[in-house]
């Protein structure tokens, strides 16, 4: 039986991945990340420059997830250059021992086009396009919701790399699918559903919203049908996607896989499990396949289309 999966033209040796933006981006954590059973690791969102974030709260837990407003806090690129060549990724061995996908934000063309030119020679294994950060003015959402933006985008960073390129994409005021094919047309490896849902809680003791920056992000097992269904109409339309929003455990990982997945992302989950939530994925997901005579994970994907 084989656990390992292929898409967007790379092999993983199983289809779990960190989803961007929970756990940060010293080498450190992302490797103890990959020893505890994920796939792949994808980075916090990095951007030209370091951006200090929102005031707090930042993060508040709801009922069935959290609502966060971190506001892109990141330390620049030339920060994760340094981070990963101090970890051998600048010596030339095609992969560095954890592989790490880079999740990019920028504004426009330039900004991504700079930031992939200084961490192309690094054996990292792809980038992510973060289209879809709901809270964030002019990064985000707002490049997502601009089809013509995205396409450009997509297609200056082509120019400039072979890696896989990947477009997060979320819930905006532009259909999803006309986002995804922007990106796929103009060269994507695949795309990623779903970003968080733009969000608030207010707190009536004090009568004020709880998030500093007011408004944030909707994450965890609130938000998953509404991914399992984005994941389902991207399938449905021909364009392989990963999926992301309130996996915390193997069914919630199948689901998305019948739904169209090639891939998973686990975000929140981390947050309430920690680390352990890869291995009981990866390990559910295998005994599923024993159960059901599968031989590969690739036996599942989108089998729910059929009915
Ligand atoms: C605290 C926090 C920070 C996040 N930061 C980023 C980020 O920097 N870039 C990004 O693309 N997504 C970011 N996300 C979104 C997650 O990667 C993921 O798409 C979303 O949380 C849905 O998955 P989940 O329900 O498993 O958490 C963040 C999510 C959380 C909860």
């Amino acid at each position: 039986m084989d656990t390992g999966v292929e898409f967007a033209g790379l092999r993983l040796r199983n289809p779990t991945m960190l989803a961007s933006g929970i756990l940060g981006i010293s080498y450190e954590v992302m490797e103890r990340v990959y020893e505890a059973g994920a796939g792949a690791v994808i980075s916090k969102s990095i951007s030209v420059e370091p951006r200090e974030g929102y005031r707090g709260p930042i993060i508040v837990r709801v009922d069935s997830g959290y609502v966060n407003a971190v506001g892109l806090a990141n330390p620049g690129v030339d920060h994760l250059v340094q981070e990963l060549s101090r970890h051998g990724y600048a010596e030339g061995s095609s992969i560095g021992k954890v592989p790490i996908i880079v999740n990019l934000v920028g504004s426009d063309v330039d900004e991504f086009v700079y930031m992939v030119r200084r961490l192309d020679h690094l054996s990292i294994i792809g980038y992510e396009l973060n289209l879809s950060c709901p809270h964030v003015e002019k990064v985000g959402l707002e490049v997502g919701d601009d089809p013509e933006l995205v396409s450009r985008i997509v297609r200056g960073i082509r120019a400039v790399t072979g890696k896989p390129v990947i477009a997060k994409l979320g819930l905006g005021a532009v259909d999803m699918l006309e986002v995804a094919r922007a990106a796929m047309d103009s060269g994507a490896s695949a795309v990623t559903a779903i970003n968080t849902i733009r969000a608030m809680v207010i707190d009536v003791d004090t009568r004020m919203p709880v998030l500093g920056n007011r408004v944030g992000g909707l994450s965890g097992r609130a938000i998953k049908p509404v991914a399992v269904r984005c994941v389902y109409e991207l399938y449905r339309a021909g364009i392989p996607v990963v999926g992301c929003g309130g996996i915390y455990d193997w069914r919630d990982a199948v689901e998305f896989m019948l739904a169209g997945a090639e891939a998973v992302q686990v975000g929140s989950a981390v947050g309430d499990g920690w680390l352990d939530v890869f291995n009981d994925i990866n390990m559910g997901i295998r005994r599923y396949m024993e159960r059901n005579g599968l031989k590969s994970v690739r036996e599942l994907v989108g089998v729910a289309h059929r009915y």
